[in-house]
């Protein structure tokens, strides 16, 4: 069975609608309800002064009703007293001064002093809580970013993770490349974080140091998971635990900070007001196809919308009718087993206070609710949908090195890393095929076809890794920009592009032209004529055949995009960034090279995603649109509402 969950914090109500607000949620059919995450104040409010009584009882009620408790850690905002005692816990900016209080997630996560109350409150939680029945999972802290912190403590650890890193500062000096703008280091001390000012750039930093500096705040994100998921490992050797995670400019390496965790979770917050661009049209799907692919399994999701926006933003637009529960079939459909919709009642104080959760501040039934409750009723009849997982034969690489390094040094003008996996991912999931996005580090067996965007910091392993990947039969796809640096984010010296991915590609980069915003043509084998953007390498074929040319300029026919075939399989390699259409030409031969069936009918905005499991599988197809789609599949019309889902089952069956 799908579990519904609710986001409540018992905290912020009055004790008097605790039990009003579980009945409620009983009726509806909720199997967990979240709480904790943000209550540290009132679990300590005085140093070593604990009460867990409101906790006992708002855990206890819930399971009266039937209910099981994801319990957060609360160590993203600590007491103020903590701060006042302690300045030293808090989180510096990236200009190196001590940030402001009174937001939340201001904590270094680093900080020993943290670590020491944070050790203290999570290791009380799990003792007290951790092998009770009625908790269902752990939730640690809330939504962590990379540990950005400048903090004396942060400076200190990032001096010994390069001193581990590299032994001596002569090989430092060396793997960064110092000697450029006379910044060799001649002691240690002289190695600081890559401070920021405004009216400075990043990309006036050695890209370098500002690589390892990433890695090093993401593995700080990643420790600190791992301190708190052991505090409680000790006591409750069977919890669940996971984090929620939420994409943003400060990313960690999520398949490095999910390692100890039992699971993958998400914030799902899908856009109220659609986008109108279409290559936007499936980044929620990306989002929810990555998250699976974080473990490569079925993930939960512990915030999902329930009401419009506020505080990021001014108040988004009401949701349309059909979007609580199409957005959230959709999350299942990518492989959500769990959906926690943020929140129960919308605060009536702070920031958040018209970002908003299921009921309004007036605690009326109403329409989003309403639509909560046809869900439930839905989900209540596919109890075997949790028996199933999103298998793909088809993958996207994504690696946060490479995410770091083209976000410290833009190569262009409408050419970003991110626009480079999501057009890939959309070329295929827009023709009904399932596909998975995992680690550049994942195994690829089982799948058929694997798709790298951009892989610039040139790991040679998985080249090495593809190279087998294709020599034994399966199709890669490779795009401009790989093979770029090396892992020190420095240029490769004396050969030539795409590097450690040439021989498998049969070509090479003769030339290259950073168009940026210009728009340019190029023309394929198979007739079309694409519009291309951003960036064009000009290519020289060795072994490979040409699949695209350029038109006009100097550069008219010389080959865009080439094939090779290499040992039983094929390489792709595409040297420039086209339209959207485009792509869906390129992986429709992919696709069918490898036996993969495609749906080419489906309308822009129409998703098809497959559960399957040892019973049979579902297939989903979800509108997200706002219009009535209407399409042909196979032989049959088939028509949908605006967000709406329909459910197949696979032997052909409406459910
Ligand atoms: C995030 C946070 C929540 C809340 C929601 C809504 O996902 O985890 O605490 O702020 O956003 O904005
Ligand atoms: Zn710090």
């Amino acid at each position: 069975m799908i579990q519904i969950g609710i986001d409540y914090y018992p905290e912020h109500w009055d004790r008097t609608l605790w039990d009003e607000d579980f009945a409620r949620m009983e009726q509806l059919g909720v199997h967990t309800v979240r709480m904790g995450e943000f209550s540290w104040c009132r679990l300590e409010p005085k140093e070593g002064e604990f009460h867990f009584e409101w906790l006992d009882e708002a855990i206890g009620l819930a399971a009266r009703h039937g209910m099981r408790v994801i319990l957060g850690t609360p160590t993203n905002c600590p007491p103020l007293w903590l701060f006042e005692r302690h300045p030293d816990a808090l989180q510096y900016d990236p200009d190196g001064t001590p940030t402001h209080l009174g937001i939340r997630g201001h904590r270094c996560m680093m900080s020993p002093v943290l670590r020491r109350y944070a050790a203290k409150i999570v290791g009380l939680l799990a003792e007290r809580y951790g092998s009770r029945p009625e908790i269902a999972a752990w939730q640690i802290d809330n939504e962590i970013e990379s540990n950005h912190c400048t903090c004396p403590t942060c400076t200190a650890l990032f001096r010994q993770y390069a001193q581990t890193k590299y032994g001596t500062l002569e090989a430092l000096n060396k793997a960064w490349g110092t000697d450029v703008w006379g910044g060799e280091y001649s002691s240690w001390q002289q190695l600081t974080p890559p401070l920021l000012r405004s009216g400075f750039r990043r990309d006036w930093y050695n890209p370098a140091w500002l690589l390892d500096y990433e890695r090093f705040c993401s593995e700080s994100a990643a420790d600190f998971v791992r301190f708190q998921t052991e505090l409680i490992r000790a006591r409750a050797p069977k919890a669940v635990i996971t984090t929620n995670s939420c994409f943003s400019g400060g990313m960690p390496d999520f398949h490095r900070m999910f390692e100890p965790l039992d699971v993958a979770a998400y914030d799902n917050y899908p856009p109220v007001t659609l986008p109108k661009d279409p290559e936007q049209l499936y980044s929620n799907a990306f989002a929810l196809d990555f998250i699976r692919g974080i473990k490569q399994k079925n993930f939960w999701i512990l915030e999902q919308l329930g009401g419009p926006m506020g505080c990021w933003g001014p108040i988004s637009p009401s949701m349309e009718p059909g979007m609580l529960e199409g957005y959230a079939l959709q999350a299942v459909a990518h492989g959500a087993d769990l959906l926690s919709f943020f929140r129960w009642r919308t605060s009536i104080s702070g920031a958040e206070m018209f970002c908003h959760g299921l009921l309004d501040h007036d605690n009326r039934k109403n329409r989003r609710l309403t639509e909560l409750e046809g869900l439930c009723r839905r989900l209540r009849k596919l109890p075997a949908l949790s028996d199933t997982t999103v298998v793909s034969q088809v993958a996207v690489l994504y690696s946060s090195e490479q995410e770091y390094a083209l976000k410290n040094q833009r190569q262009s003008e409408r050419f970003a890393y991110w626009t480079q996996l999501r057009l890939l991912h959309d070329a295929v999931l827009s023709m009904g095929v399932n596909v998975d996005v995992i680690s550049q580090n994942a195994s690829f067996e089982g799948y058929r076809v694997v798709l790298v965007p951009t892989h610039f910091v040139t790991d040679p392993n998985v080249a090495a890794r593809l190279e087998q990947f294709a020599a034994s039969g399966g199709t890669v796809v490779l795009t401009n920009r790989s093979g770029v640096t090396d892992r020190n984010a420095k240029g490769i010296p004396g050969r030539s592009l795409p590097t450690a991915f040439s021989a498998m590609c049969g070509c090479r980069v003769m030339e290259y032209d950073a168009i940026g915003s210009k728009t340019q043509l190029m023309r394929t084998t198979r007739g079309g004529c694409y519009r291309i953007t951003g960036w064009c390498d000009l290519l020289e074929l060795d072994t490979a055949v040409p699949w695209a040319w350029y038109v006009g300029r100097y550069y008219a026919d010389i080959p865009a995009i080439s094939k090779n075939h290499f040992g039983k399989g094929t390489v792709y390699y595409v040297g420039t960034v086209g339209e959207r259409a485009f792509y869906r030409v390129l992986m429709k031969e992919a696709l069918t090279e490898q036996g993969i069936e495609t749906i080419e009918t489906l309308p822009q905005g129409v998703e098809v995603c497959t559960r399957t499991g040892p019973g049979g599988g579902y297939r989903f197809f979800f509108n997200n649109t706002l219009d009535s789609q209407r399409f042909l599949l196979g032989s049959s019309h088939m028509v949908l509402q605006p967000m709406e889902v329909r459910i197949q089952t696979v032997s052909g069956e409406w459910v």
